[in-house]
């Protein structure tokens, strides 16, 4: 009799696993320490949307800096939209202390995945995962990388996202009793390293003579994607206004709402996803040009126009001024540190 698919995951998964920071070796006792279920949230929160080697940087950090959900439920917002700069996607930052909050105060994570998502801004998939991962509980797991597995390996060619209701029964078809966890983690790492989208490593997986993706030839091809939607095109202006002969720039936190809420920030001229900026700058001056960068939002394309200005005035609104030479501290979202460093490097 052949093993059962979850039984030759689990088997290439303890040759295979990948070593990292938030995991333990496979088929190791979960402990009963409450930094456990933190460190698995935490590291499932950073991991949505951004990779393993972004993420280690970060986890490292957060972990020093606030090594209990405690430590975190504790800490500022601002610390922690500073320390989240640069790992993008910053609504997660905001939910992770909201949720660290609710979790410090009812005494701990629950265990349970409909628990887990009742927590603010856990969602189905960070529930399933923290749960199977955590706590061992049979939950069902799906990310890109089981989508692309789960796919390829039942044939399913419904497009995304109306196929997703397909992969998600055939993954729960497979998912074991025991060990959830660990076979959750062997999806993520055959998806990651040898059923990758572009040229999957046939020859390698375990699962192959299961696949009948691979049967039917071209499995590359699955998950069918929806045809991509063109982002709209969006300009906006950002200042860099400083004073004492460029030693100082003066910044803002902006609204929590909205894009990039909460973080520091140079001040801007009122762009968002879905509309230009007005090009009204904060004091009237002899504006100088210092070129444009390009970022990348989900629902947008940015070409962000960087002027700057000399002044002795202090700019209307809350703000203050920050030394430029310790720039690299002031915990810039990305779009802005790249406007900083076409500020640094005309100078
Ligand atoms: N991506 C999301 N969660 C992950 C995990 N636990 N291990 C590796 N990659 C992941």
């Amino acid at each position: 009799m052949t093993a059962s698919i979850s039984d030759q995951l689990l088997s290439w998964y303890d040759g295979n696993a990948r070593d990292l920071p938030w995991r333990l070796p496979p088929g190791s006792a979960l402990p009963d320490d409450p930094a456990w279920p933190y460190r698995v949230w935490l590291s499932e929160v950073m991991l949505q949307q951004t990779t393993v080697a972004a993420v280690k940087p970060y986890f490292a950090k957060f972990t020093a800096t606030w090594p209990t959900v405690d430590a975190l439920a504790a800490a500022s917002d601002h610390d922690v939209m500073a320390a989240w700069a640069g790992l993008g996607y910053y609504s997660r930052a905001r939910n992770l202390v909201k949720c660290a909050r609710a979790v410090a105060e009812r005494g701990g994570f629950p265990r349970t995945e409909a628990e887990l998502r009742a927590l603010p801004g856990l969602g189905d998939y960070t529930a399933a995962a923290v749960a199977a991962i955590a706590f061992g509980e049979r939950a069902v797991v799906v990310d890109a990388n089981v989508e692309r597995v789960a796919a390829r390996l039942f044939a399913i060619d419904e497009p995304l996202p109306g196929g997703r209701k397909a992969i998600r029964a055939a993954a729960d078809r497979i998912t074991p009793e025991r060990r959830a966890g660990d076979f959750a983690q062997a999806l993520m790492d055959l998806g990651s390293h040898i059923c990758t989208s572009k040229s999957p490593r046939c020859l390698l997986c375990p699962l192959a003579e299961a696949c009948e993706g691979r049967r039917a030839g071209e499995p590359e091809r699955l998950p069918v994607k929806p045809a991509k939607k063109a982002v709209p095109e969006r300009r906006g202006t950002a200042y860099w206004i400083t004073r004492n002969r460029g030693a100082d720039v003066w910044l803002v936190t902006r609204p929590p709402e909205g894009m990039l809420g909460g973080m520091r920030a140079l001040p801007d001229d009122g762009w968002s996803a879905r509309m230009d900026g007005s090009g009204t700058p904060p004091l009237a001056g002899e504006w100088r040009s210092l070129g444009a960068v390009r970022h990348g939002f989900t629902h947008a394309s940015l070409t962000l126009e960087v002027l700057t200005l000399e002044t002795a005035q202090e700019p209307a609104g809350e703000g203050g001024w920050w030394p430029v030479e310790r720039i690299g501290e002031a915990g810039l979202a990305t779009l802005f540190a790249k406007a900083a460093q076409i500020a640094l490097a005309a100078d």
